[in-house]
């Protein structure tokens, strides 16, 4: 079976690596990858946004089998275009996807549901949202409606600044289309966590819990970023914190979908805050996240063929997934300034030794090659992940890769599970 991945980040490397090793599997193409697949996949070069590129290429070069990474392709529609030529494809339909590609969606559907979320108002008018915020005497959350790169959620501290997100999004119009539509909700405090399931539409499988780190500096400050680094299990996350999970968000959100006659087949990624112990949903995102896949998929026990064309085809072996090792770490290597702007072409030194370590793969993102040098080409450069049996020495083994890893100007976190991490307590 020859499969397509659609994307160019470690995620996309890691379930090209993961898929590459089913024996069901002849061939690996990646739309369009990065240097670190090359070594494996074909690569093609087609924009992953561009649904008819996507759908041209999967045709042409007689693909079965299409797994698509990121949300954009899910949202306009790519899974819904590929079934419309007879090629089957992991991720949900268009409708199913608008769970992430609308926040007003999103927020409606968890209301009608009962799933526990922050209290919101929907605006399409910027003097009401205005108004709104100023009656508000607690901080604000202020959401774009659709899609915005990851950056149309502005969290507030004063009616102020609520204001000024406002005018961003509706009147100066930053996000375009994507913010026809404000979503104002009240800001939540707490632990977040990443918590994935693959659905096949009737049955679930709940993959491991996680956490990221968004902050681009040690001990959660500084600006925003894709994902600074994961890990998995955390330990807020505790059986009966997982069982609530199942039972109040991940139980009537696929209740919720069939009863809006959606068939939601592929990853479901829920982003939640425990606010007084109890799990509150932020989002839903249609895929799977970056950088919790790499600290995921990679403890994935078995052939991950089977889970992704069981959740495709609607035939899902029941029963709890197996991992093949009980903790995992991931620390994204960045570019200098990022997540600003970054030069790029600065050459990569170190890859093999560090994945040469016991338990330690390396995961490429920002990557290309420049003659016989491989070269830095994007903010997230490197997904450096180690699996084993506890936090401690995940972490450990871990940052020993990256020592073995440099390019100028190359930064990370040194903090990554400090939540885990026996030296941070
Ligand atoms: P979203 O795209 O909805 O995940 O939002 C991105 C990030 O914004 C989340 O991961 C949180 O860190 C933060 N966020 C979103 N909604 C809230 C909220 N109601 N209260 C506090 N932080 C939030
Ligand atoms: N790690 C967050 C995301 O993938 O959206």
């Amino acid at each position: 079976m020859k499969v397509m991945i659609i994307g160019s980040g470690a995620r996309e490397h890691v379930l090209a690596a993961a898929v590459s090793r089913s024996p069901r599997v002849s061939g690996v193409i990646c739309a369009p990858g990065n240097a670190g697949t090359l070594s494996f996949a074909q690569s093609v070069a087609v924009n992953a946004d561009d649904v008819a590129a996507v759908v041209k290429a999967a045709k042409s070069l007689a693909v079965d089998f299409v797994v698509v990474g990121p949300e954009a392709p899910l949202v306009n529609g790519v899974v819904d275009a590929l079934q419309a030529e007879g090629i089957s494809a992991f991720g949900p339909c268009r409708a199913g996807a608008l769970i992430e590609g609308s926040k007003v969606f999103a927020k409606r559907f968890m209301a009608e549901f009962g799933i526990a979320t922050a209290d919101f108002e929907v605006f399409d008018d910027p003097d009401k949202a205005e108004l709104y915020i100023r009656g508000k005497s607690r901080p604000l959350v202020v959401k774009a409606d659709g899609l915005a790169a990851g950056k149309g959620v502005i969290v507030t501290s004063n009616a102020e600044q609520a204001v000024a997100a406002i005018d961003r999004i509706m009147r100066q119009r930053e996000f375009g289309d994507a913010g026809n539509q404000v979503v104002v909700e009240e800001r939540l405090v707490g632990q977040e966590i990443s918590y994935h399931i693959v659905s096949d539409g009737e049955r679930f499988i709940p993959l491991a819990a996680s956490q990221d780190h968004k902050q681009v500096f040690d001990g959660d400050r500084g600006p925003n970023t894709g994902g600074m680094g994961a890990y998995s299990p955390p330990p807020v996350v505790t059986a009966e914190v997982e069982n609530t999970i199942r039972e109040r968000v991940v139980k009537p959100t696929l209740e919720g979908f069939r009863r809006r006659g959606i068939t939601y087949r592929g990853a479901l990624f829920i982003g939640l805050m425990m606010v007084d112990g109890e799990p509150v949903v932020l989002e839903y995102n249609a895929r799977l996240g970056d950088p919790e896949t790499q600290v995921l998929i990679p403890r994935w026990k078995g052939d991950l063929m089977d889970l992704l064309l069981g959740s495709a085809r609607g035939d899902l072996a029941d029963g709890q997934p197996a991992w093949d090792a009980p903790a995992a770490i991931c620390v994204v290597l960045a570019s200098e300034g990022y997540p600003g702007a970054y030069p790029k072409g600065r050459a990569i030194r170190g890859i093999e030794q560090a994945a040469s370590l016991a338990g330690v793969d390396v995961y490429h993102a920002g990557t290309t090659t420049k003659g016989d040098a491989l070269v830095t080409s994007g903010g997230r450069v490197l997904s450096v992940v180690a699996r084993g049996e506890d936090i401690d020495a995940v972490a450990e083994k871990a940052y020993a890769a990256v020592s073995l890893i440099s390019f100028e100007g190359m930064h990370f976190r040194r903090d990554i599970a400090w939540r885990a991490r026996r030296e941070y307590k």
